[in-house]
C-alpha cells in the first residue's frame, strides 16, 4: 500500500516531475523504422510532450516539439526537407537540433537572419535500431542506446506490435514482475476461456526476487518444476526501468503521459536450419487493436492482451491506497522501492538505476535468457514443427491479437511452411 502522496510521485511522467526527470535519463522505444519509410512525419507524444517524429530527405531522423515557434501551426502536417521539417504554414523550417534554418519571407527582408538565429524548438535525439526508432529526452550527453544481445542474434525474424494502453506505465511494469499472474490469467482463465474447468496449471510454491545491474529477475517453482528447472537457475528478466525481457521477446511500457502508455513488444523467432543463413532486410511493425469494437469488451484470446486486461482493470492511474500486497507482491514491492531511489538519485544530479554510458560494456549485452541456446543453435524444421511451444509460433502469433495477413505470410515465406505443415501444427495445438 502507498500513501496518496507516493503514489503520485510514483506515476506522474511529465517535465519537472520526479518520476518524468528519471524516466529521460534513459532511451525509449516509441516508433518503428518501417513507418517512417512508409510515412516521413508522425505524431508522438512521449513522456507528456506532443511532438513529430521525422526522417528527412537525407534519411536522417528528428524529433521536435510539434507546434512551430512561429505561430504554432502543427508540423505534423509539415514538410520534410534535406535537413529538417518544414512548417506548411509560412514555410519555416528546423534542423534537428530545433534550430529555425529558414524563414522564407523575413530571410528576404532581413538577409543576414538575425531574428531566425534566436528561433528554436525544442528538440531530442533519436536513434534507429533493431527496427525501432528511440528516443532521449534527457539532459546531455546522452547514455548510450542499450545494445541487448537478442536484438542482433543471427538467422532470427523480428516483428514489433505497438498497442495504445489507456493507463499509467507503472502498472504495465509492475506485471513484469509478478510471476503468479501467469499461473491464473494465461493458464488457468485460457483455460476457463475455452470451457474447461478443473484440470488447473500447476501451482507456484516457491518464488524469489534479486536485483542486478539491469534490473530485477524472478525465479520460481512449481508444483511440476524443481530447483533445477530454468525457470529457477535462469528465472526473468524485469528490465529496467520500463522493459519485460522473457528470451526470444522484449516488451517495454513507454509511458506516454501520466494516464497512457504505448505498449510495444519487439518479438524474435529464429529460423529453420533449412532457411539459414537468413538476414532480415525490414523488420515489420503493427499496431494491435484491444478493444473488440462489437463487444466494445477489451480482447482476451492473447498473451499480452490479457495483461493489457490487468493493466487497464487496475484503473488509470490505480489506486495504491487500497491494495493488499501479499506474499507473492515482493518483487512488486522490490521495484516501487528501486523507482523512488532512482527518483533521489536524479534529483542529486546522479545517473539512476541501468544507465549505460561505457562503450566497452555496451556490445551485445547478455540478458538471463533460458532460451538462449535454442535460438541461437536453431533446430531443423521437421523438429520445430512438432516443438511443443515453439512450433505454435511459426503459424500463430501468440502475444498479440490482430497480427496482419502480410506479416503472417512474411513469417510463412521466411520459415517456409507449407500448407501441410500448418495441418500438422494446427492439430499441436
Ligand atoms: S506557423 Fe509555422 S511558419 Fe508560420
Ligand atoms: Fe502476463
Amino acid at each position: 500500500m502507498l500513501s496518496k502522496e507516493k503514489n503520485q510521485l510514483l506515476t506522474q511522467v511529465g517535465p519537472g516531475t520526479a518520476g518524468g526527470e528519471m524516466l529521460r535519463r534513459h532511451w525509449h522505444p516509441f516508433a518503428a523504422v518501417d513507418e517512417l519509410d512508409q510515412e516521413p512525419i508522425k505524431p508522438v507524444r512521449l513522456l507528456g510532450e506532443d511532438l513529430v517524429v521525422y526522417k528527412d530527405l537525407s534519411g536522417n531522423y528528428g524529433l521536435t516539439e510539434r507546434q512551430c515557434a512561429h505561430r504554432n501551426a502543427d508540423l505534423a502536417y509539415g514538410m520534410v526537407e534535406a535537413h529538417g521539417i518544414r512548417c506548411n504554414y509560412h514555410g519555416w523550417c528546423y534542423d534537428a537540433s530545433g534550430q529555425c534554418i529558414e524563414q522564407p519571407f523575413e530571410d528576404v527582408i532581413e538577409p543576414t537572419g538575425r531574428m531566425r538565429k534566436r528561433v528554436r524548438i525544442t528538440a531530442y535525439q533519436v536513434q534507429a535500431k533493431a527496427g525501432l526508432l528511440w528516443a532521449y529526452m534527457g539532459p546531455l550527453p546522452a547514455p548510450l542506446l542499450p545494445d541487448w544481445e537478442l536484438l542482433s542474434f543471427d538467422n532470427g525474424f523480428a516483428q514489433i506490435v505497438f498497442a495504445d494502453v489507456p493507463c499509467n506505465w507503472v502498472q504495465a511494469q509492475e506485471n513484469s514482475i509478478d510471476p503468479v499472474h501467469f499461473e491464473w490469467m494465461h493458464s488457468n482463465w485460457s483455460k476457463r476461456q475455452r470451457g474447461e474447468v478443473g484440470n488447473y496449471a500447476p501451482r507456484h510454491v516457491k518464488l524469489e526476487f534479486e536485483e542486478f545491474e539491469h534490473g530485477f529477475v524472478y525465479k520460481r517453482v512449481r508444483e511440476d518444476t524443481d530447483e533445477a528447472h530454468n525457470l529457477w537457475t535462469v528465472g526473468r528478466v524485469c528490465l529496467w526501468p520500463n522493459g519485460f525481457f522473457l528470451g526470444d521477446h522484449f516488451e517495454w511500457r513507454v509511458p506516454v503521459d501520466d494516464e497512457n502508455t504505448l505498449s510495444v513488444t519487439w518479438a524474435f523467432l529464429r529460423v529453420p536450419h533449412e532457411a539459414e543463413p537468413f538476414k532480415q532486410t525490414v523488420i515489420p511493425s503493427w499496431r494491435g487493436p484491444i478493444k473488440d469494437p462489437q463487444t466494445g469488451k477489451w480482447i482476451s484470446s492473447h498473451v499480452i492482451n490479457q495483461d493489457i486486461i490487468a493493466w487497464v482493470g487496475q484503473g488509470k492511474i490505480t489506486d495504491r491506497t487500497r491494495e493488499k500486497l501479499g506474499a507473492s507482491d515482493q518483487g512488486v514491492a522490490m521495484i516501487r522501492r528501486r523507482l523512488f531511489a532512482d527518483m533521489e538519485d536524479v534529483q542529486a544530479g546522479k545517473d539512476p538505476k541501468g544507465v549505460i554510458r561505457d562503450p566497452a560494456r555496451n556490445v551485445r549485452i547478455p540478458l538471463p535468457n533460458a532460451s538462449r541456446e535454442l535460438l541461437q543453435s536453431g533446430m531443423p524444421r521437421a523438429t520445430y514443427i512438432k516443438h511443443p511451444v515453439w512450433g505454435k509460433h511459426l503459424t500463430h502469433f501468440p502475444f498479440h491479437y490482430g497480427q496482419p495477413e502480410h506479416v503472417r505470410q512474411m513469417v510463412a515465406d521466411v520459415m517456409g511452411i507449407k500448407q501441410d505443415d500448418v495441418h500438422v501444427v494446427a492439430v499441436n495445438v
